[in-house]
């Protein structure tokens, strides 16, 4: 016998019980955002490598080391997605949506690639719901943006959940701060982490991450960069915390919230949950005016969010739910009467019942057992003269022709 063969390192299967939780997800999600003026989009699984070299940023993680980049058979580099606002960013300036009444609101579903070392909550393919409205720097759009992903998770009843916020400001404020940040590095490198400090040119922002004790004592005496906003990212950060306070949604604002992402600018957030591990985020994301730009489209700007599917599930305690109710089940006494059980079944769905045949050749004892472990309302059994239509739930049952049971079945329950 040959080797039994399992799933790479870092991704899982969806089976039929996760299937499930996943379209009552998708299903609030849709309701939700749908609801609030977001329409779907799904761009390819793989983009050219510049997409996220340019838009998520050369010195992140993300970019250095944990992107499944290959050659498209052309020459040209592309790159399985690992994440989805650069994308979504490049289809906006490919399509012109700029021509669009603006904002353009947008949402999506799909998986993500990073190669990430694999545990509880991360892995190496991921889900991701996400919505980005491009196109309108008006802080509504950042509380709105929030405020959606806070109802998403609030429906799905995520344990534990808190949000912390900040602001980056522009990216002129940011390169002033990042020079006093690294002044303040460079002075007190000798205590910092062997990580942080090779870095204090490319990432100085991610020092504020470290777990490493020398690099947080460092940190608790640093300059804060919401100190060093201008005036107009300052009463841009006011006014989303404004918003926020009138909507009654909690939140902490937090100084050395780092994303993971170089295209942010003005608002970042992140939820996290209680009921995750060590990854608690189970969503975040902010405000990103020069990503349009930066993917060769016109000054744009956009704010928008990502949450994790897996963390989603693992932290919500509404799902998951179980398959659809059975409304008809066709059994049959012998194998002769296969036939006329399948045209049963048939014309059951075709009259939109949730319908389902025998299929494995079982005793008629065995189908009703079959029945009774699916929890179907009716079943129907195919006889040579007649059929025995039951109503499980009511316990009545009647003779019928097998061509009159999809007929009674819709008459009893009102649909007709
Ligand atoms: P992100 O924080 O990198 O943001 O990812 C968003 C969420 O995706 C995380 O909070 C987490 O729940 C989930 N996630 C990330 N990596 C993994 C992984 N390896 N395994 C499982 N789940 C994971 C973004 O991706 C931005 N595009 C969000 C955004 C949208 N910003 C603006 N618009």
């Amino acid at each position: 016998m040959s080797e039994r063969l399992q799933v790479p390192r870092g991704t899982y299967d969806v089976l039929p019980d996760d299937a499930d939780a996943r379209v009552a997800l998708e299903k609030t999600a849709r309701r939700i955002l749908g609801g609030a003026g977001f329409r779907r989009i799904e761009t390819p699984a793989f983009e050219y490598t510049d997409v996220f070299a340019r838009g998520v940023g050369a010195s992140t993680d993300i970019v250095q080391k944990e992107m499944y980049t290959f050659d498209d058979g052309g020459g040209r580099s592309v790159t399985l997605r690992p994440e989805g606002t650069a994308p979504i960013c490049r289809a906006y300036a490919e399509h012109g949506m700029h021509k669009l009444p603006q904002p353009v609101k947008l949402w999506y579903l799909s998986s993500f690639f990073r190669q990430e070392k694999p545990q509880a909550g991360r892995f190496r393919q991921f889900w991701q719901i996400g919505a980005e409205t491009i196109g309108s720097d008006d802080p509504a759009v950042d509380a709105e943006i929030i405020a959606l992903l806070a109802t998403l998770l609030a429906e799905l009843e995520v344990a534990g959940l808190r949000l912390r916020i900040a602001s980056l400001g522009t990216l002129e404020a940011r390169h002033a701060y990042r020079e006093q940040l690294q002044a303040h590095l460079h002075a007190r490198a000798g205590e910092l982490s062997e990580d942080v400090r090779s870095r204090i040119d490319l990432n100085p922002l991610r020092a504020f991450d470290a777990d490493h004790p020398g690099t947080r004592a460092v940190m608790q005496d640093a300059p804060l960069l919401l100190d060093h906003l201008d005036a107009d990212d300052a009463e841009h950060f006011a006014t989303v915390r404004e918003l926020l306070d009138r909507a009654g949604i909690d939140y902490t604002v937090d100084p050395t919230l780092v994303r993971g992402l170089d295209y942010y600018t003005r608002t970042v957030f992140e939820f996290t949950s209680d009921a995750l591990g060590a990854q608690s985020a189970v969503g975040g994301g902010g405000r990103y005016d020069g990503l349009v730009a930066m993917l060769g489209g016109p000054a744009t700007p956009g704010c928008g969010f990502a949450a994790g599917v897996e963390r989603m599930l693992l932290a919500s305690a509404r799902l998951p739910v179980g398959p659809p109710p059975v409304d008809l089940y066709v059994a049959f006494e012998h194998p002769a009467q296969r036939a006329a059980a399948f045209a049963v079944v048939d014309e059951a769905r075709r009259a939109r019942l949730n319908a389902q045949v025998e299929l494995a050749g079982r005793s008629r004892k065995g189908q009703l057992k079959h029945v009774e472990r699916l929890g179907a309302r009716y079943v129907a059994i195919v006889g040579d003269d007649m059929t025995m239509l039951k109503d499980m739930q009511a316990g009545e049952q009647r003779d019928v022709a097998a061509n009159e049971v999809v007929a009674r079945v819709l008459r009893d329950r009102g649909m007709r």
